[in-house]
């Protein structure tokens, strides 16, 4: 669980977004895309969820992509290359189903585009026209376009200042793309706000669509219930249940709530640590 690869994505307005490269044979071997990892950065630290954005067989290693929010991605961006991490449990949750399903658009918000890029790469390789859409605040915030033209047919961007791309959201791009033609599938991940309003706009098309939700966990195996969503009026486990699911049928108001549950607590615990 050593660190070999470290790189700045981004770094600006107070936002920082870090890729590193972390050697981890026994989750290259059986991960798959939509998947996760659970991370201890030390002894004393939470667990934290994190996606599997990309794996190199060879080399044993697996991607993570990260941004800075709170006390423990700040001490994971403040690991060196050579560095250890203290524990990593995974893969976890079901992996995404790849398969032929026609035109499907992959919307990626901040730093959920690192999670929609694995699965971009296997829908791509299962033959599916694929239209990607990306959201960033501002232009040096956009993070794996390069590597996301690479496996979709067509990539729209936008940005909410205008400085680059279209100016606005990313539902603005999909409203339009939705009027252009029939699709299949559409899948997104991105803050809950933006996961919400696709939701709201591919419901009028009627166009399945699939979100992986960023609910809090603590132990990622379905024994504590921190992680519990409503989707279709049942309680369902986003670590063991997801955290994949079907967006129109996600109660997004509770999971807003439940996300701010310790926000307060989070903030002053990284005041206590001067982070
Ligand atoms: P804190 O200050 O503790 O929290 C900041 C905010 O992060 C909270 O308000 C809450 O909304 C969220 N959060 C806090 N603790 C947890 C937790 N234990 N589990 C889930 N969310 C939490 N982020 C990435 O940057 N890259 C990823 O690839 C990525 N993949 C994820 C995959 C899954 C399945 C899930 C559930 C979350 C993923 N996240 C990812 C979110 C990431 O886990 C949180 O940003 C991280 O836990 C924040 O911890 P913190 O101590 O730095 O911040
Ligand atoms: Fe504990 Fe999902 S994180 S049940
Ligand atoms: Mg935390």
């Amino acid at each position: 669980m050593k660190i070999i690869h470290k790189e700045t994505l981004a770094d600006i307005q107070n936002t920082k977004i870090t890729r590193v490269d972390i050697t981890c044979p026994h989750v290259v071997r059986k991960v798959e895309p939509g998947q996760f990892i659970v991370v201890m950065v030390s002894e004393e630290g939470e667990r934290i969820p994190l996606t599997v954005v990309d794996k190199d067989i060879g080399k044993g290693t697996i991607t993570l992509i990260f941004q800075e929010v709170g006390l423990t991605t700040k001490l994971l961006g403040k690991l060196k290359i050579g560095d250890s991490l203290y524990a990593l449990a995974g893969p976890l949750g079901h992996p995404t189903e790849i398969k032929k399903y026609g035109n499907v658009i992959l919307v990626g918000g901040g730093v959920g585009i690192a999670e929609i890029y694995p699965v971009a790469k296997a829908l791509n390789e299962a033959g599916n026209h694929i239209d990607t859409v990306l959201g960033a605040r501002t232009k040096s915030l956009l993070i794996l376009e390069d590597g996301l033209k690479e496996v979709s047919n067509r990539v729209f961007v936008a940005t909410d200042d205008g400085s680059y791309g279209q100016k606005g959201f990313t539902t603005d791009i999909l409203k339009k793309l939705l009027i252009e033609r029939r699709y299949d599938l559409i899948y997104a991940v991105g803050p809950i706000p933006m996961m919400k309003s696709v939701s709201l706009v591919s419901k009028q098309s009627g166009i399945t669509t699939a979100v992986s939700l960023n609910s809090l966990m603590v132990d990622a195996t379905g024994m504590c219930g921190c992680c519990r969503v409503t989707v279709g009026g049942k309680t369902k486990f986003a670590c063991v249940d997801g955290p994949e699911f079907d967006a129109h049928l996600v109660d997004w108001e509770e999971l807003e709530r439940r996300n701010n549950i310790y926000i307060e607590k989070e903030k002053h615990i990284c005041n206590l640590h001067k982070l």
